[in-house]
Parts: structure tokens; C-alpha cells; sequence
């Protein structure tokens, strides 16, 4: 059913999401998530397309708002989260939410209560599938303000999948968490493998508007149509050519890189890799527009390990292991460097990790340079 769905053109996400709906049941949930990411992502499109006019640019407040990870907060940072948020919590059906500009998961119990007392009911979640959703509102947003492409990250995970959960976490004063609590509970259902993932997708916010995703089951890209205001099916079953001629690295970090990757780089740059082609640098710093390149065009793209940052610089949970979930539905790779990406379990909601993904044969001659070292 859904290569019948994606041999079709014409195809609103909309009706997209209701027949895979129909032909699957158990995605009913995952359709009014899918619903709600898609008008967040109209939204974000606007407030991104608009900023310079709307006074929206810059930092946030006097420029003192920094998130968790020491980042300051652009003023789309914080609202195109807000966006966000707001759109999945009325859902009812997330149990929480993490996101890159929120210190700690997000409990959506309290919310899912008023509707419980309002239909006289003890059960706080309605029947069906509950999940947890992570997302990295705005990504690339150091480069909003100058119109370059930004885009939105997000990856779903089933609720109650938290057994095997490496809790580490500590509250803000250094005492160790009570397992028991709300807050380690939410921490729990949200450290979860990419393996995990039922979903994950990007919208970029460029020329065009583009929102790519999966279930699972391949990729597909979808183009919103302004003057419809609808997502359409521009991108059935997105496949990434086997191999590229393009690698994608701040390569201002190169002489701090792993030998490794300063290896790798250096014969592609000079026509000495497994293609014998000197192969061209393409970066913009925004991963999403990055990783939409590398899914069309392919070639290999990155943000290793380096001698300042021993974990690179991507976030696990809302940057590389969506990306890695879509990267391989497309028949491409994810790695650290050797090591597959879907595979790492999170001890940190922000927790950061080497990403190394891209065409297969890329990748993987990248990998056999990790292999050759210790
Ligand atoms: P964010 O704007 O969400 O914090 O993410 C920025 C990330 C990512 O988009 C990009 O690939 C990378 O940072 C760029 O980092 P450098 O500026 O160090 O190259
Ligand atoms: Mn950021
Ligand atoms: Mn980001
Ligand atoms: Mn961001």
C-alpha cells in the first residue's frame, strides 16, 4: 500500500497521511502528529519568511537567553519551539515532548488531565498509541537573520519503550534523580535508540518549502504549494545515489579532526579516493539544507569528532539520529565514524555525537579509514 500511495501524483500530505492511515490502523496517532508538524511547519515557513519584515531577526530579549547547551537564543529560536510545542501538546497523543531549546523533556500529563475532568473520565490518555516526540525547532538558526536555508528536525518514538533506559541524569543541583519521580520518568521515555524511531523527518525552509520523512518504510518528499497552502508529493521514495562527488564538513575544523577524517578529506581533494575523482566542498551550516543536498544529489556530509569537541558538535536525539533514521530509509549511511548512528543509546537528552552520514559508498569508504586506525 504504500508503494500504491507513492506511484501517485498530485498527492496532498494530508491525503497522504489519511490513506496510510486507512490501510494501516495502527498509524491512526501518527496521523494527527503528522497533521500538526505539517501546520508547525506552514507556520515556521511564514515567521522565517517574514522575519526581516515582522522585526524577528536577531536575539532574544537583550540577548541574554541561553538554552541548555550554552547556545544564546535567537528570537525564532525560541518562538519557532513555542510553535512547535504548542502544536503537538493538543494532539493528546504525546505523553512528552523534547526539544534542543527546552533544559528537560517536557510532561504532557498536566494538559492531558484538564481533558480527562472535562470528560468526567480517570484515564489521562485516551485509548490508542502514545509517543514522544523530539525536535530541534530551528535548525541552522545562526544563519536565519541572513536568509540562508534554516529547517525544522523531528523524530517520534513509541511511548513506553524506556526499559532498557541508562538513567544517569542528575537534577540541577548534582543530586541524583529519584527513579521514581516525574521528571526521571519522562528523562527515561525519552533516551531512547534511534532503532526506536517510528518517524522522523525535516522541513527545509528554502526557495521552497520542503517536508521530507519517514515512517519506516522509505522516504518521501513533499513541497509546499503556496498557493494551495498544501504539502504535495513532489519526492516519491527519495533514494540516495549510491555514491556522490560531494563532501560537506566545516573544514575550518580540520587540522582539530581525528587523522582519519583529515586523511579521507585530503584524497578526495585530491582525486586519490575509490572514484579517482576530485571531489567538490559544499556547506552551509544548516544540517537540515545539508542533508537535503546529500539525500538529492548525494556525497557525504558531516560533523566529525575533533580534538575541542571529542563528541562533535550534532545532538543525538533531535539532529543525528532523525537524520540517520531517513539517511538509511534511503538506502544510505550513518555512522560516528565507525559505528552505526540508529544504535547509540542515549544517556542525555542533549547528549552530542560524531555524524558522519551519506551515499553508501561514501560513507563507507570514509569508515574503512576509521577502521585502518586503532
Ligand atoms: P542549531 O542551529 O539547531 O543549533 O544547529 C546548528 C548545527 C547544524 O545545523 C549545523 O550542521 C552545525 O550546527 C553547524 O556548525 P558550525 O557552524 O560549527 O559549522
Ligand atoms: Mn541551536
Ligand atoms: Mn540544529
Ligand atoms: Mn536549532
Amino acid at each position: 500500500v504504500f508503494d500504491e500511495v507513492c506511484e501517485m501524483s498530485g498527492v496532498t500530505l494530508t491525503r497522504y497521511m489519511m490513506e496510510i492511515s486507512r490501510a494501516n490502523p495502527h498509524l491512526k496517532e501518527i496521523e494527527s502528529l503528522m497533521n500538526s508538524i505539517q501546520t508547525a511547519c506552514k507556520t515556521i515557513s511564514s515567521l522565517v519568511n517574514r522575519a526581516c519584515i515582522t522585526k524577528m531577526t536577531g536575539y532574544q530579549d537583550d540577548g541574554c537567553s541561553i538554552n541548555v547547551q550554552g547556545e544564546q537564543q535567537k528570537k525564532l529560536d525560541v518562538l519557532t519551539n513555542d510553535v512547535l510545542k504548542k502544536a503537538l501538546r493538543f494532539t493528546g497523543r504525546l505523553t512528552v515532548l523534547a526539544s534542543e531549546e527546552e533544559d528537560e523533556p517536557v510532561s504532557m500529563e498536566d494538559r492531558e488531565r484538564i481533558y480527562a475532568d472535562l470528560r468526567n473520565s480517570d484515564v489521562v490518555l485516551e485509548e490508542g498509541n502514545k509517543y514522544v516526540a523530539c525536535f530541534d525547532p530551528l535548525d541552522g538558526s545562526s544563519n536565519v537573520d541572513a536568509s540562508i536555508p534554516v529547517g525544522t528536525i523531528f523524530g517520534i518514538f513509541a511511548s513506553g519503550e524506556e526499559t532498557e533506559c541508562l538513567l544517569d541524569d542528575e537534577d540541577l543541583d548534582g543530586t541524583p534523580m529519584d527513579p521514581e519521580s516525574r521528571a526521571a520518568k519522562c528523562l527515561m521515555s525519552t533516551l531512547q535508540p534511534g532503532t526506536n524511531l517510528v518517524a522522523a523527518g525535516y522541513c527545509l525552509y528554502s526557495s521552497s518549502a520542503h517536508l521530507v520523512f519517514t515512517l519506516g518504510r522509505g522516504v518521501n518528499g513533499f513541497t509546499y504549494d503556496t498557493h494551495i497552502g498544501e504539502f504535495v508529493l513532489t519526492h516519491p521514495n527519495i533514494r540516495i545515489p549510491e555514491r556522490g562527488q560531494i563532501y560537506s564538513f566545516n573544514e575550518a575544523n580540520r587540522w582539530d579532526w581525528d587523522s582519519p577524517m583529515q586523511e579521507y578529506v585530503t584524497s578526495l581533494q585530491m582525486g586519490q579516493g575509490q572514484s579517482g575523482k576530485r571531489y567538490s566542498s559544499r556547506y552551509i551550516g544548516s544540517m537540515v539544507g545539508d542533508v537535503h543536498r546529500t539525500l538529492l544529489y548525494g556525497g557525504i556530509f558531516g560533523y566529525p569528532a575533533d580534538a575541542q569537541n571529542r563528541d562533535g558538535k550534532l545532538r543525538l536525539l533531535y539532529e543525528a539520529a532523525p537524520m540517520a533514521f531517513l539517511v538509511e530509509q534511503a538506502g544510505g549511511l550513518a555512522l560516528t565514524g565507525k559505528n552505526r548512528i540508529m544504535e547509540i543509546r542515549p544517556r542525555g537528552v542533549h547528549q552530542r555525537v560524531p555524524c558522519i552520514l551519506g551515499s553508501r559508498l561514501d560513507v563507507e569508504e570514509c569508515r574503512s579509514f576509521y577502521n585502518a586506525s586503532k
